[in-house]
């Protein structure tokens, strides 16, 4: 019997009753579970119910034919296998059947050996496609396993590299965290998708990373800085850039993530830098950033200052929206401040339990 299990259900459906009893009779013995029925509609009823591997259907008879029943089943069950009976004159019906996916055609009268070998060999088939799905699921599910620990990896190194900067300036402690999320919320204000978000994400993280390359005096120092200070500050744009430009998984998310590091500082009338690039030259995430960027920072304690509250930080960009900052931007941060009734806990206390 190949691989057929004992007792393997099989649905017999003809209208002449003593084809269906003996055609039961010959597979109840040889150890399958056949069950019948004498029209199509009762047929269909009973496969949708058992859902049988292996279907045996005559394809003559009144109401519901056999060519139906075949398109049904296959609709329901693609990995059913349908064999059709054949009777007198029916080969144009045959070739439809085959043609429409039926496994195979018993000619009437029966030749029982090879009824059992047909129906055998369906069964097996059937066995056969089951567990290659099983296979093919199984491996989707490994490769699902495998990208999540890979993209789980990766946001803690992007995590880790982010906390290399604030190690050294703990006053700007959680900056980066905060300027990620409230980047993020803009960006879904203006309708970005998830993978530009999570761009965002990476690029509000590691924004400041070229801090590295500023001595930590500066960082920390409880004055405002000197030109010369202030200028040595500036360097930490290109730092960044040149420091994230060379990682591989950076350069997997397909955006420029680099380029987005180096422009945050710089602003749309071209009074930024590092190059004092204008509106036209800079990619809407880095415009996203340098909003979110400055109102994390005033609104926040700083060495030589208490922070600021977040009427005043409003104030900033609404002034400079348009010249300094991208007007779009400005408004999607203005409502969710506004939201949260102007006040930075609030408001980043309820964007840390957001997700995207
Ligand atoms: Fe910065």
């Amino acid at each position: 019997m190949g691989h057929a299990a004992p007792h393997t259900p099989i649905l017999v459906i003809d209208d002449d009753q003593s084809i269906l009893q003996l055609v039961s009779d010959i597979l109840t013995r040889h150890g399958y579970a056949p069950f019948t029925a004498e029209d199509g509609t009762t047929g269909l009823e009973l496969f949708r119910k058992e859902k049988p591997p292996v279907v045996l259907t005559d394809i003559q008879m009144p109401g519901v034919s056999g060519i139906e029943i075949l398109k049904k089943v296959k609709e329901v069950s693609p990995t059913a296998q349908v064999i059709i009976f054949s009777g007198f004159g029916t080969t144009d019906d045959v070739i439809r059947a085959l043609r429409l996916g039926a496994s195979d055609y018993l000619a009437k009268p029966f030749n029982i050996g090879l009824l059992l070998h047909t129906v055998s060999r369906c069964v097996e088939r059937h066995g056969l496609i089951k567990d290659r799905m099983g296979r093919k699921a199984l491996l989707e599910e490994t490769v699902r396993e495998r990208t999540a620990a890979l993209t789980e990896s990766f946001h803690e190194t992007v995590r880790t590299l982010g906390l290399i900067t604030e190690k050294r300036d703990p006053y700007t402690a959680g900056h980066q965290h905060r300027v990620a999320l409230l980047a993020m919320a803009i960006g879904a204000k203006l309708a970005l998708t998830t993978r530009e978000i999570e761009v965002l994400k990476v690029v509000g993280l590691l924004h400041d990373i070229g801090k590295v390359a500023v001595p930590v005096e500066l960082l920390v120092k409880p004055s405002l800085l000197s030109t010369i200070e202030a200028n040595l500050m500036k360097i930490h744009p290109q730092a960044g850039y040149d420091i994230i430009r060379g990682i591989p998984f950076i350069k997997s998310l397909k955006a420029d993530v680099p380029q987005m590091v180096l422009n945050h500082h710089e602003r749309l009338d071209g009074n930024g830098y590092p190059r004092g690039l204008t509106a036209d030259e800079l990619e809407l995430e880095s415009k996203i950033l340098s909003v979110a960027d400055v109102i994390e920072a005033m609104s926040s304690h700083r060495p030589y200052r208490p922070a600021l509250t977040m009427a005043a930080a409003k104030a900033e960009i609404l002034e400079n929206r348009g010249n300094a900052y991208c007007p779009e931007c400005v408004d999607a941060c203005i409502t969710l401040i506004e939201t949260h009734n102007d006040d930075s806990k609030q408001l980043f206390d309820y964007l840390d339990t957001r997700s995207y």
